[in-house]
């Protein structure tokens, strides 16, 4: 039989720093009034001088590794969603796997926009359904503040930064990921793009002085696109899932915008607390907005054992995507007591002394004369 893919832990991380509607009144002509009104939108946060994609992916991978109590080198693959990466290559999800010290575990990043993270958790769930692997970190991170045009008005006060991550194991109990939803539609790719720095349009100085390795959006059709999506992939995530919509106990929508999710809750007739919402508080964070949603529903207990929930994107791409997962954590969790904490704490930093000796090593390497140079 097929194992299952159960949730067994879940971590998020937010940059300190505070981006709020007021403060955006000052960099540009909007008002909090106008934000709030077509978005929803508060406040979001911003990395800091030293963070980027990585490095918050990192710290929510901890957690969510702690929660599991798995160490890292259980893991067989690290898929990091994100489309504000480190590089443009290597992958950011082998910065994470060095920084994790996650040897045994594949590493690669998924760009998919904003149904990112849905379109990770699939290839997780197939990875685990087909015995391939039996532990995974999926990640969601972003640092969109760095691909934002902060004097454009239409996009500077829609976007935040910050990660989400699961960890997904195998399991021979029923549950876990009961189906997923993915599709895309490229005719729409101009609609959402980062146009310079790929291979299309390489940096240059007019790509620089035209703002052209920033975020271009146009924001009506997205909308429209996102409003009919949403209600689709819901209901053939559920039909795929062989559960009537009426067994949904909390949908995780992508938090762009209100008004998109609200215009979806209608179309699917649904009541309000069906829906989770936490976009005021970060605004959009693209593929890291799932994850993080998922762990503030978690943390609060505002799911059980048992529920039923669904998750679902849609973005750049275009792209959408939706996953059922009944909740229910599979391994018994019991309180570890303080010395074996320790011991786990002790793993985790040991763990990342391979990565360290070997990162020197390819230095070494670079330095010392090749047989060539005689
Ligand atoms: N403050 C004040 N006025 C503004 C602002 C602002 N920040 N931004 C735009 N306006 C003005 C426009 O200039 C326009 O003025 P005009 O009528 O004089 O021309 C007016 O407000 C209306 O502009 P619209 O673009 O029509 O505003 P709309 O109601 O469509 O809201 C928004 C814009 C919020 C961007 C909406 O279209 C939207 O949310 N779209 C979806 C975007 C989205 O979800 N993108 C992310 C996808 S996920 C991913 O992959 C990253």
């Amino acid at each position: 039989m097929s194992p299952y893919a159960h949730i067994a832990g879940w971590g998020m991380y937010a940059p300190a720093k505070v981006l709020s509607n007021q403060d955006l009144e000052r960099m540009v002509d909007t008002s909090d009034e106008w934000i709030r009104s077509r978005t929803g939108i508060a406040e979001r946060r911003i990395a800091g001088e030293k963070e980027s994609t990585s490095t918050m992916a990192v710290e929510a991978a901890r957690r969510a590794l702690a929660r599991a109590h798995l160490s890292p080198r259980q893991l067989d693959a690290i898929i990091v969603a994100t489309i504000s990466p480190d590089y443009l290559t290597p992958a950011t999800a082998c910065l994470v796997q060095a920084a994790l010290g996650a040897d045994r575990a594949a590493a690669f990043d998924v760009s998919a926009g904003c149904s990112g993270f849905v379109y990770a958790l699939h290839l997780a769930h197939i990875g685990i359904a087909a015995g391939e692997w039996r532990s995974v970190l999926i990640i969601g991170a972003e640092t969109l503040s760095r691909f934002v045009n902060w004097e454009d008005r239409a996009t500077c006060v829609l976007f935040g930064d910050g990660a989400g991550a699961l960890v997904l194991v195998a399991s021979d109990q029923p549950g876990g990921v009961l189906a997923c939803v993915l599709g895309a539609d490229g005719s729409g790719a101009e609609l959402l793009s980062i146009p310079a720095g790929g291979s299309r349009m390489p940096a240059s100085p007019e790509t620089l002085s035209q703002r052209a390795h920033t975020i271009q959006m146009d924001g009506r059709a997205v909308y429209r696109f996102a409003t009919h999506i949403i209600p689709e992939a819901v209901e053939q995530v559920m039909r795929k899932a062989g559960l009537p919509l009426s067994a949904v106990d909390m949908i995780i929508p992508h938090q762009a915008n209100i008004r998109i999710i609200e215009a979806a809750r209608k179309k699917l007739r649904l009541p309000e607390e069906a829906f989770y919402i936490n976009l005021y508080r970060y605004g959009n964070t693209s593929g890291a907005s799932i994850p993080i949603a998922l762990c503030e529903v978690a943390e609060h207990e505002l799911i059980n054992d048992g529920s039923v929930v669904v998750l679902v994107g849609f973005g750049a791409g275009l792209t959408w995507g939706a996953a059922a997962v009944r909740w229910g954590v599979p391994l018994p969790q019991p309180a570890r007591p303080w010395h074996q904490r320790v011991l786990y704490l002790g793993r985790a930093l040991l763990g990342r002394l391979p990565a360290f000796l070997r990162k020197l090593l390819y230095r070494l390497w670079h330095i010392l004369p090749s047989q060539r140079d005689g």
